[in-house]
């Protein structure tokens, strides 16, 4: 097997979840009380802006409540130490992984504590609410505000990164995520076509589960930092 150098580490909402952070796919088969279209699609915001906004603010104000666990300050860690290249990729809309110090984390579906103008095109930091129809700092427009976030019918951030980075990696990582949604779901398939291992940690098998050489099942909580230890002190790396 070759030396792992370059890792690509891909997260979903399971790594959130023992923050208190709802998962998408709840055993109901909603998410916070919605169906994913009535609040994750343009359909849905052109329909019922103020539902959608409301809905984002909620999530927005949430995050205020809850606090990184011990799997994003394993990452964090992995991130300080691990001398070769990382890149977390993450399909999360918190910022867990940044408040637990991570750095080379990049989000594919955008985040909650970003605002993007539809009328000047620019994403701004934003920490507020947007369902009140506030102005934009850049061009001065009002109520053009809304979540940047990818929703489903929309193309996801920085693919081209992304993809460079799984053509380079040696070592492919999946944490917390059902596996169910394109193009993150084919991130395991493209690390296998250039040779890298793959390794899934979830909760339960997902679907993506058959196209990895190991699956570990359990809390994120506990299987991210056993493994960021075996790798950190030379385990996984031969
Ligand atoms: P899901 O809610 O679909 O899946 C979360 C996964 O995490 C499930 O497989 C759970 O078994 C697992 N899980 C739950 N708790 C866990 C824990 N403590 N430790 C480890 N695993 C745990 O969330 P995602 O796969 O992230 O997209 O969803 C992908 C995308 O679909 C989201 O980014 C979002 C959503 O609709 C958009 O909004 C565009």
């Amino acid at each position: 097997m070759r030396d792992i150098r370059n890792i690509v580490v891909l997260t979903g909402a399971g790594i959130s979840a023992e923050s208190g952070v709802a998962t998408f796919r709840g055993p109901d088969g909603l998410w916070e009380g919605h169906r994913v279209e009535d609040v994750a699609t343009p359909e849905a915001f052109e329909r019922d802006p103020a539902l959608v906004q409301g809905f984002y603010d909620a999530r927005r104000a949430k995050l205020g409540t809850v606090e990184p666990n011990a799997a994003h300050e394993a990452l964090a860690r992995l991130d300080v130490e691990w001398p070769g290249e990382l890149l977390i990729v993450t399909q999360n809309v918190d910022d867990l992984h940044e408040r637990a110090g991570a750095k080379r984390v990049l989000h594919m579906h955008g985040e909650l504590k970003s605002a993007w103008c539809l009328a000047c095109d620019g994403r701004i930091p934003w920490e507020q609410t947007l369902a009140d129809g506030p102005t934009c700092a850049a061009c001065g427009e009002s109520g053009r505000l809304r979540p940047d976030i990818v929703w489903f019918g929309e193309i996801p951030y920085r693919m081209d990164e992304i993809d460079e980075a799984l053509g380079r990696a040696d070592l492919f990582v999946s944490i917390g995520t059902s596996g169910a949604v394109y193009p993150a779901a084919g991130f395991v398939q493209t690390a296998r076509y250039v040779g890298a291992r793959t390794l899934e940690m979830n909760l339960e098998p997902s679907q993506a589960s058959p196209f990895f050489d190991e699956s570990r099942m359990g809390r994120a909580g506990e299987l991210v930092p056993a493994w960021v230890d075996e790798l950190l002190s030379g385990g996984g790396a031969e």
